[in-house]
C-alpha cells in the first residue's frame, strides 16, 4: 500500500475526458514523477488530489483515509501540500508574510489573514518561517514585496510556504518551468535535500526530463487523460509507448 492510492479516477469537462480511469500508487519516501504531453491531464489530477476538483468517479486515499469531498485546507492539514503550476502567492505581501499565512492556516484550520496583524506576538511561528526561508535560501529577502521577485524566487517562496505546513506528501506542478538553468539546478538540489533531510514523499509533474531523471524513483506517463505506463526511470527512457506519446518531440 502506498501513502497515496488513487483508483479509477474519471473527470470530464463537458465533452472532454480529462482523466480516464487513472490509477496511481505513490510509495512513502519516494519521488514519483508524472509526465506526459501538454493537456494530458497532469494538473487536473493534482487538482483532484488537493480538493480543488471533485472527480466524476474513483477514489483517493491518503494514509488510508479518503480525501474526496474534503476542503482544500482539510487536505493540507492531513499532510498534503502543493506547489502550483502558476505560483499562488500573495503578491502584495512580503516574503515573510507569505510564509506566515500557512503557519496560521495550519494552527487555526483556515486562512485567517487578519491574524497577520498580531504576528509580532507569534514568536514561534516567526522562528519557524525564518527557518524555512533559510532552507530555501531566501532569508535575506524576507522583507521584499513578493511581486518584485524573480520567477525562481517566487517558486522558492511557494516551497517555503509548503514546508511550514510540514507535509508528508509534497505535490509539485512543474516546479522548474520558466527557470534559468542555474535556478533549475538549485531547485533539483533543494528537492534532494528536502527529501533526505525531511523524508517528505513527493509527486512531481515536469516537462524537463533532466529534472525528472535526477529525482524520480518511479514515473507514471499520462497521455490524453489515461495512464500509459508506470515504471522505473531506466525502463521509461526507452519505452516505445512513451516515445510515441511525445510524438517525437521527446526529451526522453
Ligand atoms: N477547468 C477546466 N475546464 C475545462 N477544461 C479544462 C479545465 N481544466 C483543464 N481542462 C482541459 O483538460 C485537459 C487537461 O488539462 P491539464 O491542465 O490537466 O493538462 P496538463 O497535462 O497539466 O498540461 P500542461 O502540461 O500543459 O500543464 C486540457 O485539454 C485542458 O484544456
Ligand atoms: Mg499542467
Amino acid at each position: 500500500m502506498g501513502i497515496l492510492e488513487v483508483k479509477g479516477i474519471n473527470k470530464r469537462f463537458g465533452g472532454l475526458q480529462a482523466l480516464g480511469d487513472v490509477n496511481l500508487s505513490v510509495q512513502e519516501n519516494t519521488v514519483h514523477a508524472i509526465i506526459g504531453p501538454n493537456g494530458a491531464g497532469k494538473s487536473t489530477l493534482l487538482n483532484v488530489l488537493v480538493g480543488k476538483l471533485i472527480p466524476d468517479s474513483g477514489s483517493v486515499m491518503f494514509d488510508g483515509k479518503s480525501v474526496l469531498g474534503l476542503k482544500p485546507f482539510e487536505i493540507t492539514q492531513m499532510g498534503i501540500s502543493r506547489v502550483f503550476q502558476t505560483p499562488e502567492i500573495f503578491i502584495n505581501l512580503t516574503v515573510m508574510e507569505n510564509v506566515l499565512i500557512p503557519c496560521f492556516a495550519k494552527r487555526d484550520g483556515a486562512y485567517r489573514l487578519h491574524a497577520l496583524e498580531s504576528f509580532a506576538s507569534e514568536k514561534d511561528m516567526i522562528e519557524q518561517a525564518e527557518k524555512m526561508l533559510e532552507e530555501v535560501n531566501m532569508l535575506d529577502k524576507r522583507h521584499m514585496i513578493a511581486s518584485s521577485m524573480s520567477r525562481g524566487d517566487k517558486r522558492r517562496l511557494e516551497m517555503a510556504m509548503c514546508l511550514v505546513q510540514e507535509p508528508r506528501l509534497l505535490l509539485l506542478d512543474e516546479p522548474t518551468a520558466g527557470m534559468a538553468r542555474a535556478d533549475t539546478e538549485n531547485t533539483i538540489q533543494l528537492l534532494k535535500d528536502i527529501r533526505t533531510q525531511r523524508g517528505i514523499t513527493m509527486a512531481i509533474i515536469e516537462h524537463d526530463m533532466n529534472v525528472v531523471f535526477s529525482l524520480a524513483d518511479r514515473i507514471t506517463v499520462l497521455a490524453q487523460g489515461m495512464p500509459l505506463v508506470e515504471d522505473t526511470p531506466d525502463k521509461i527512457k526507452n519505452h516505445p509507448k512513451v516515445r510515441e506519446a511525445y510524438l517525437g518531440e521527446a526529451q526522453v
